[in-house]
């Protein structure tokens, strides 16, 4: 069956692409043909009247919570969540229960999001069992079975001499090592930026220290094995400078960064104590912000990504320092993204286009997906008129902590493809 997609606006840094508005033909899941006034002799055609098609969007740092925390989110839902805010693929996050560690974990989530997927479900590992950070993960049957990176999300790894062994096993396997950098003998139990924030707060600091001494450690770790480093999550300009002197040496180092730390700083956790702001790594300065934007724009920082970490709202709904770690961004981060820094000319779609599909999809060793003939036709029409307010009501995830509840947003995706199937037409993800 044959999709034509007619009057598209086509961004993709990756190719010339043709100027005005041009017709996208599709068949057997791939792109047979772009142009002016195409011919459909049978199928199905639909309108996209203007709007932007890009190539389908990544988020390459999700928490699905499936297997064992099916309560928060599952892969249902989670992916319902994903096609709802544009992506056409996420990365699992391996802190589970039991935790992605071996083969059976990683055919797990392959098979239930084969199942009951609406996106594609890219798998990775842990680096160490049960994240423990004291023995080897099954990296190489991990990776047999289809693993494509490998991190210990939610917590750093403590020992640089097993850091150095996990980027050493990895190598051979091609599998980026994403790290969560976190040095515990530092953070502690930290809740809140150290600083102006835990002392107005009265709660433990987590010292942006706690933070680049790993990123430091892990770029040192990278020189040493050639192991490409990922680097989740950033949020201090110190640690930002130390990846763009890595890579201005020439180490394989990437970073991302998510909405809720471009966008949102200590300052606005007040003495509400609103949980739905406290996040690990947590919300910094108004200068790391700053920062990390700058990042965005100038091209230090190559993913924008979610940590999308769904809880329920008994978890949520307590004191402070007993309110789990993490907010819900899969529907808000395009979104966001469109207001902030591409509405008002900080940010061009192309470059949007790279830091939420081009690089990402790089990162962990996906196909390459461009608008030309012979492309996997995984696609993200996005209309960057439309206005709209955050509403929990609206999410198809379980979980609603999310930070920017209320907020009035301008741009949202309004359709997606997944290997030339519709996964979401006009805003309703399709069942
Ligand atoms: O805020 C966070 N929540 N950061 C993480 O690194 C883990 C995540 C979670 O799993 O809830």
């Amino acid at each position: 069956m044959a999709l034509m997609l007619r009057n598209a606006r086509l961004v993709d840094p990756q190719v010339k692409t043709a100027a005005g508005l041009v017709d996208i033909l599709i068949r057997d899941g791939r792109i047979v043909e772009i142009g002016k006034d195409l011919d459909l002799p049978k199928g199905i055609e639909r309108d996209l009247e203007g709007k932007y098609v890009v190539p389908g969007l990544v988020d390459i740092h999700v928490h699905l919570r499936d297997p064992g925390f099916e309560q928060k989110e599952d892969i249902a839902s989670g992916t319902r969540a994903a096609a709802h805010g544009g992506f056409t693929a996420v990365c699992a996050m391996p802190n589970t229960d039991p935790v992605i560690d071996d083969a059976v974990g990683v055919e797990y989530v392959k098979a239930r999001a084969a199942e009951v997927g609406k996106c594609r479900v890219i798998v990775s590992g842990a680096c160490t069992k049960d994240l423990q950070g004291e023995v080897l993960a099954d990296i190489g049957d991990m990776a047999a079975h289809g693993a494509s990176a490998l991190t210990d999300d939610g917590r750093g790894i403590q020992s640089a001499g097993m850091m150095r062994r996990v980027m050493e096993y990895a190598l051979p396997f091609d599998m980026p090592v994403m790290v969560h950098a976190q040095d515990d003998s530092l953070v502690g139990k930290g809740q809140v930026n150290e600083g102006v924030a835990s002392t107005r707060l009265g709660l433990l600091g987590w010292p942006a220290e706690g933070e680049e001494l790993e990123i430091a450690r892990d770029i040192a770790l990278c020189r040493l094995t050639g192991c490409p480093l990922h680097i989740q999550h950033i949020t201090t300009a110190r640690g930002l400078d130390l990846v763009r002197v890595a890579k201005a040496e020439g180490l394989p180092v990437t970073c991302e960064v998510t909405p809720h730390h471009l966008f949102l700083t200590e300052d606005d956790i007040t003495d509400a104590y609103q949980t739905t702001l406290k996040v690990n790594p947590p919300l910094r300065t108004r200068a790391d912000a700053d920062a990390l934007v700058a990042g965005v724009i100038d091209g230090t920082v190559d993913a924008i990504v979610t940590d999308h970490a769904p809880h329920t709202d008994h978890e949520k709904d307590r004191e402070f320092e007993l309110a789990p770690f993490g907010m819900i961004g899969l529907e808000t981060s395009l979104g966001l993204m469109l207001t902030h820094l591409v509405g008002p000319g900080l940010l061009t779609m192309e470059r949007l286009v790279e830091l939420m599909a081009v690089n990402p999809r790089a990162i962990v060793g996906q196909e390459r997906v461009a608008l030309e003939p012979g492309s996997v036709a995984d696609l993200t029409v996005i209309d960057p008129e439309a206005e709209w307010t955050v509403l929990r009501e609206d999410f198809y995830s379980k979980a609603g902590n999310s930070g920017f509840l209320n907020a009035s947003l301008k741009g949202r995706a309004t359709d997606v493809y997944v290997g030339g199937y519709a996964t979401m037409e006009n805003g309703e993800v399709i069942e």
